[in-house]
C-alpha cells in the first residue's frame, strides 16, 4: 500500500479519490483533521476496504513509527502541512510545528522504517515531498518563470517552513540515501478546497451575496493549475520520478487575482443569475496582505520532459468545472463553514475592511 498523509485535506482527498479510481493499491491515510482536514470529502470511499484511516499527528513519531510497522507502506506521500498564507501571517507557530517539525519528524520514522527493508523493497521505497512554487519567492512582470534551479527566496512565513521542509529532505536524500522526490506546484483550484483560498471564497461569497474581498490592487499574478492534473503529476512523478530530483509542476495559466474573480463571476452569472446586476458588482478592494508576493509562474517543462507529463485542463475549462462543482455541492461547502471558519473570516477581513 501507499501512504498518504494529510489525505483528508484538499488535494490529498483529491489525489485518493483520483488513486482508488484507478489503482487497486490500498491507501493508509494519515490525517490529524485540523480545521482544513474533512472526512465527508471521501465519504465515497467510507465502506471501501481499500482506504484505512489513522486520526494522527505526524509530529508524533511513536505513532508514526507503529502505522509504519503495521502496514509495510512501499511509499509515503507527504501532503500534510498548514497551507494557508494568511493563517501563517496571524499565526506562524503552527507552520514551524507541522511543516518543518513534522516533515523532520517523518522523515526520521521513515528513514527507520526504510534501512530495515530487505534490498528489493528498500530500492522500491519512495518518500514523494509535496511542496510549493512559494518557496522560489516573488517574480517581477518580466522576469522568467521559476525552474527547479531557481535559488529559494521564501516571503511569507507558510513559505519559509515549506522552503525548510524541502531541505529536509533533500538534505535526508544527500546524507542518508533516503529515496526522495520533491515536486513544487503552483496554485490549485477544484473540487473540495477549503473555503478560505481565493477561487472557494469568491464563489461562497457570491452566492450569500456578499463582498469579493481582492487584496491590494488585484493585480498580483498566480499560475493555476487543476487539482486532478496535480494529482496526476504526482502519479507520474511517484512512478518514473528520478530519486532525489525536483520537479516544478504547473499549469501554464498565468493569471492576475482580479481577472480570475473576474472569471468567476461571469460563470456564475451564466450558471446561476441573480435577479438582477452581475456577481462582478459585488467587487471590493481590500487591504493589501503583508508582504504579498506579486508573481509566481512556473516553467514545468522538466516534467514534460522527463516524463511527458503535461496538464489535461486549461484554466478556461477547469474553472468552469470548478464554478459548476461547487454549485452541485453547496451541502459539502454549508458542512466546512464550521464555527472555526466564521471566527477565521471575522479574524481575517475585519480589519482589511
Ligand atoms: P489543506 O490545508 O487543504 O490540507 C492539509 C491537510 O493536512 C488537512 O487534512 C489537515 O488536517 C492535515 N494536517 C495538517 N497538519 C497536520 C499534522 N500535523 N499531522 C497530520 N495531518 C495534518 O492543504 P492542501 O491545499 O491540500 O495542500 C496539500 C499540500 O500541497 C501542502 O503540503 C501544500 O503546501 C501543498 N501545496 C498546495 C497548493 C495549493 O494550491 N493548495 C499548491 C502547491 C502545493
Ligand atoms: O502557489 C502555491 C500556493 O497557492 C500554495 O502553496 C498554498 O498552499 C495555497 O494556499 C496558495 O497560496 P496563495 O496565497 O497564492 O493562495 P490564496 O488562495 O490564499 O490567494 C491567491 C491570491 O488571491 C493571492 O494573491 C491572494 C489573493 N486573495 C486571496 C484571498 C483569500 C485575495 O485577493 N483575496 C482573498 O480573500
Amino acid at each position: 500500500m501507499i501512504l498518504v498523509t494529510g489525505g483528508a485535506g484538499f488535494i490529498g482527498a483529491n489525489f485518493v479519490l483520483d488513486w482508488l479510481e484507478s489503482s487497486d493499491e490500498s491507501v493508509l491515510n494519515i490525517d490529524k483533521l485540523t480545521y482544513a482536514g474533512n472526512l465527508g470529502t471521501l465519504k465515497a470511499l467510507e465502506h471501501d476496504a481499500r482506504l484505512v484511516f489513522e486520526r494522527a499527528d505526524i509530529c508524533d513519531r511513536a505513532a508514526i513509527d507503529t502505522l509504519l510497522a503495521k502496514h509495510q507502506p512501499r511509499a509515503i506521500l507527504h501532503f500534510a502541512a498548514e497551507s494557508h498564507v494568511d493563517r501563517s501571517i496571524h499565526g506562524p507557530a503552527d507552520f514551524v510545528q507541522t511543516n518543518v517539525v513534522g516533515t523532520f519528524t517523518l522523515l526520521e520514522a521513515a528513514r527507520m522504517h526504510w534501512i530495515k527493508l530487505p534490498e528489493e523493497q528498500k530500492q522500491a521505497f519512495r518518500f514523494l515531498h509535496v511542496s510549493t512554487d512559494e518557496v522560489f519567492g516573488s517574480l517581477s512582470s518580466t522576469d522568467p518563470q521559476f525552474a527547479e534551479t531557481t535559488p529559494y527566496a521564501p516571503n511569507s512565513p507558510y513559505a519559509a517552513t515549506k522552503a525548510a521542509s524541502d531541505h529536509l529532505v533533500r538534505a535526508y536524500h544527500h546524507t542518508y540515501g533516503l529515496p526522495v522526490l520533491t515536486t513544487n506546484c503552483s496554485n490549485n483550484y477544484g473540487p473540495y478546497q477549503f473555503p478560505e483560498k481565493l477561487i472557494p471564497l469568491m464563489i461562497a461569497n457570491a452566492l450569500a451575496g456578499e463582498p469579493l474581498p481582492v487584496y491590494g490592487d488585484g493585480q498580483n499574478v498566480r499560475d493555476w493549475l487543476y487539482v486532478g492534473d496535480h494529482c496526476s503529476a504526482i502519479r507520474e512523478v511517484l512512478a518514473r520520478g528520478d530519486v532525489g530530483e525536483t520537479y516544478n509542476v504547473g499549469g501554464w495559466n498565468e493569471k492576475k487575482n482580479l481577472d480570475v474573480v473576474r472569471t468567476v463571476c461571469d460563470l456564475l452569472d451564466e450558471l446561476r443569475p441573480k435577479s438582477s446586476g452581475s456577481y462582478r458588482d459585488q467587487i471590493t478592494y481590500v487591504k493589501d496582505r503583508p508582504g504579498h508576493d506579486r508573481r509566481y509562474a512556473i516553467d514545468a517543462r522538466k516534467l514534460e520532459r522527463a516524463l511527458g507529463w503535461t496538464p489535461a485542463e486549461t484554466f478556461e475549462t477547469g474553472i468552469a468545472k470548478t464554478v459548476q462543482w461547487y454549485l452541485d455541492n453547496q451541502q459539502w461547502v454549508d458542512g466546512v463553514a464550521s464555527g472555526e471558519y466564521r471566527k477565521w473570516v471575522e479574524t481575517n477581513y475585519a480589519q482589511r475592511a
